[in-house]
This record gives structure tokens, C-alpha cells and sequence, in this order.
């Protein structure tokens, strides 16, 4: 099986959990709001906005987009499952967001659809070529629309979860392009990686205009129960971008 294939079916699998738990991911979605940084980021833009979310997973994130302004969401997802569990939340709660089942960079919307693309928190490490997916952003973009990602930090898989110090794992490298996934919930899919560098030149090379850049130590995600040093605030495991489409 491709590399693709088996990171698409992972996912599936792992999308189970949003028809399976459906209640309480309803529940959680009923009063779900962003990260206090990217409400403060977004605050302004997103009043009013259509938006489109690449890789939108369980959509939560987008109940709370509709929550603070946005006119209409759309979620892109390769995941029958987790597109249509999000469909059934959304309609329960009556907030008009619809859900796409496509596999990028080909989401199949039309051109100038959306001000505002939001995406991350174990979204682009699936992304193979950042370039056709940025390209693909453009098309969706109206001039003067927005590009905002909240993303795992590039040094976040060389972590150990050592309790105690904060380590770097030798089995992964900042440089590497790709590694596997040994966790939940796409453990044996391939994540690409690229340096941080690598990621902002992509952006600011695809006619993006940086508004908003920062580094945080607490990592979009983890696992239950799990506590690691270096989530500790001593090093970098997320950050946030906020970027305008110049055309
Ligand atoms: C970590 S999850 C969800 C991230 C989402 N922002 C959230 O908070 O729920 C990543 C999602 O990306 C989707 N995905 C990964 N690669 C994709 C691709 N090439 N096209 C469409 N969806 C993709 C997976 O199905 C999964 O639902």
C-alpha cells in the first residue's frame, strides 16, 4: 500500500471515534471557543467571514469559528467518516457549516470562496508538498483574504515524553523530511516534516504577507494522561501565523 493510502486509511480508523463518541463530541462542541491566541488573532477577520478549514477532523474548531463571527464555515476532509459526524453536529446545532470530502491539495471548491482559510493542529505534517497545497489556497482565496495556522511546532517530534528532561529522540532530525507516527491517532502514518524556515519561506514565497508569527511552548495536543518535560514551557511546541494573500 502507498504511503498515502496508508495514512488516509489511519485516519479513517481513527475518525471512528467521532461517530462512535458522537454525544460527547456534541457536548464539547456545543461550547467550544479557539485558543485564547488565536481569538485574539482573528477576532477582527473573522466577523463576517466565509471560511474554509483544510483538514477539518472532528470540526469542533469550527462551531467555535461560527461562535465568534464567521458567516459560514467549510471543512475539507479525506474522511467520510469524520466529514459526515461533523455534518450531523453541525446541523444539530444549526450553525451553517458543511463538510467536503476530498483529498488535498484538490479540495474541489470553487475559486474565491472563502476571506479566511484556517487550518492546523496536526494539519500540514500530512502535507507532502506544501507548494501545491499553498497554490491551492491562493485559488480558494479573495484577494486580500487571509491565511491563519495554528500548528505543531518543526523540533515537536524530536520530544521524548521523558518525564523528567527534556530530550531529543535519536531516532528523529530536525532535518529529516519524514517520520513515522508512533502514537495515537495515526500511529504507522508518515508525517512530513520541514524546517520552520522551510515552512515560513513556502508561505511568504506563495505571495503571503506575514501579520502575525509566534512560538509557544504548550503543545495544540496531548495524549491522556500523558505528561512530558518538554511540555513544560521550556521549549517551542507550537506556533501561530497569521499571513495575507497579496493578490
Ligand atoms: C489532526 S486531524 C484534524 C485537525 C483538525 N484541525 C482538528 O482539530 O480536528 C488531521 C485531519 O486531516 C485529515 N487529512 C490528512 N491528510 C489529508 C488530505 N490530504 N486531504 C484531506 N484531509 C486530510 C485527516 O483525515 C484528519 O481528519
Amino acid at each position: 500500500m502507498s504511503v498515502h493510502n496508508n495514512t488516509q486509511q489511519a485516519w479513517e480508523s481513527a475518525s471512528h471515534k467521532y461517530i462512535d463518541e458522537y454525544e460527547e463530541v456534541l457536548d464539547e462542541a456545543k461550547s467550544a471557543r479557539l485558543l485564547p491566541i488565536e481569538e485574539t488573532v482573528l477576532r477582527e477577520i473573522v466577523v463576517g467571514a466565509d471560511v474554509v478549514h483544510p483538514m477539518s477532523g472532528h470540526g469542533i474548531d469550527d462551531v467555535a469559528l461560527i461562535r465568534l463571527g464567521a458567516r459560514s464555515v467549510t471543512g475539507v476532509d479525506y474522511s467520510p467518516s469524520a466529514a459526515s459526524a461533523a455534518q450531523r453536529r453541525a446541523d444539530e446545532l444549526g450553525v451553517d457549516c458543511r463538510y467536503v470530502t476530498a483529498t488535498l491539495p484538490a479540495s474541489g471548491l470553487i475559486d474565491n470562496s472563502a476571506d479566511l482559510i484556517y487550518t492546523g493542529k496536526g494539519a500540514l505534517i500530512w502535507v507532502e508538498d506544501l507548494e501545491a497545497w499553498l497554490s491551492e489556497m491562493q485559488r480558494l482565496l479573495r484577494p486580500g483574504g487571509h491565511l491563519f495556522i495554528y500548528e505543531a511546532h518543526p523540533l515537536t517530534p524530536l520530544w521524548s515524553w521523558d518525564r523528567d528532561k527534556v530530550e531529543v529522540r535519536s531516532d528523529r532530525g530536525y532535518f529529516a523530511r519524514s517520520h513515522v507516527n508512533d502514537s495515537f491517532p495515526a500511529g504507522g502514518a508518515v508525517e512530513y516534516q520541514r524546517t520552520f524556515a522551510e515552512t515560513i519561506m513556502a508561505i511568504t514565497g506563495a505571495d503571503f504577507e506575514l501579520l502575525h508569527l509566534e512560538e509557544h511552548s504548550e503543545p495544540f495536543w496531548r495524549p491522556e494522561g500523558m505528561n512530558a518535560a518538554a511540555w513544560d514551557g521550556q521549549v517551542p511546541n507550537a506556533f501561530s501565523l497569521l499571513a495575507r494573500y497579496r493578490a
